[in-house]
């Protein structure tokens, strides 16, 4: 990434506070470089990036490729969204630097099958309920190249500590709770807190696509990044991955897998005070019934 040459206009308050859970523009622009460093690293893009084709799957309002996109003019570019005000707001204000699409909630995707050498979908699937991402991991698999790859965050297990433990016993259990957190206003009542086990994902993403390597906080410190590539791609395949898991990416600079933001940043900056119980207070501004498929 060579920095960026344009001075990017900045979204509005709301928007900025449905990908960030924060206010802040110097705390958006921060995360934005360094989701965009990560992806960068871990993404596979290779010398001028001419002729690729890379989708950001939930951009929201373009956090990330407004950093990633202006450092590779020659690849092709495509945000998608069903936040249909994030995708205007793109499309008004960063309308150059991508395609943006605005999206279905559920699959399938309006794109043809192996359309894209990269899809990454960050902070996304650490929110939307199980059958949300088993539909959505057969639909990756669809529109990724055979020789592409796919790279998800998930909460690092590190951050479970911060639950109750009866929460963690069942995370544990289960392998992926979907926990009530409040929601966000503007992105549907599905739209909560989702944490994984390192064993479900080895178990049931692998199914999809093959889990190349696990990368812990990769991203500001608290994701973890999953990337995974099409069974019949070139890469060797990690060893047993069902028992034993991706292997680590030893490559990958302490600098940026040690990146945090303070403490501050945590499950959503909802650290300790996630609402088991609580009722969602999003307004429902996404048009569709977004928890039935
Ligand atoms: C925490 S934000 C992350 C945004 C962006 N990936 C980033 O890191 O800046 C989560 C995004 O997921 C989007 N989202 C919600 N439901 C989705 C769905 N069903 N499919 C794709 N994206 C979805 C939201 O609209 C929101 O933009």
């Amino acid at each position: 990434m060579s920095g960026t040459p344009l001075e990017l206009p900045m979204p509005p308050s709301d928007l900025r506070w449905r990908v960030s859970a924060s206010r802040d523009p110097d705390q958006f622009e921060s995360m934005g470089v360094s989701i965009a460093k990560t992806i960068e690293i871990l993404g596979g893009l290779r010398e001028s990036g001419a002729g690729m084709r890379c989708l950001d799957l939930g951009c929201g309002c373009g956090r990330v490729l407004r950093k990633l996109a202006p450092g590779w003019p020659l690849i092709d570019w495509h945000g998608a969204d069903p936040d249909g005000e994030a995708i205007a707001w793109c499309l008004k204000h960063l309308g150059g630097l991508a395609t943006w699409h605005h999206s279905s909630y559920w699959p399938p995707l309006d794109f043809p099958s192996d359309a894209f050498d990269l899809v990454f979908v960050v902070s996304v699937f650490t929110h939307l309920p199980e059958d949300w991402q088993l539909a959505m991991l057969a639909e990756l698999a669809r529109i990724v190249r055979p020789d592409g790859r796919v790279i998800i965050s998930v909460y690092s297990p590190t951050l479970h500590r911060v639950l109750p433990s009866e929460v963690q016993g069942e995370i544990r259990t289960r392998g992926i709770l979907h926990l009530s957190d409040g929601g966000t206003s503007g992105l549907g009542t599905c739209y909560q807190t989702c944490l994984h086990t390192r064993d479900y994902l080895n178990e049931t993403w692998s199914r999809f696509l093959d889990i190349r390597h696990h990368v812990d906080r990769a991203f500001f410190g608290a994701q973890d990044a999953v990337v995974m590539a099409p069974p019949e791609a070139g890469d060797q395949v990690v060893g047993v991955r069902q028992r034993t898991g991706a292997r680590p990416l030893k490559q990958f600079p302490p600098s940026v897998a040690n990146a945090s933001f303070g403490g501050s940043w945590a499950l959503r900056g909802k650290s300790k005070e996630l609402n088991f119980k609580g009722s969602s207070d999003a307004k429902g501004e996404m048009q569709n019934d977004d928890c039935k498929s």
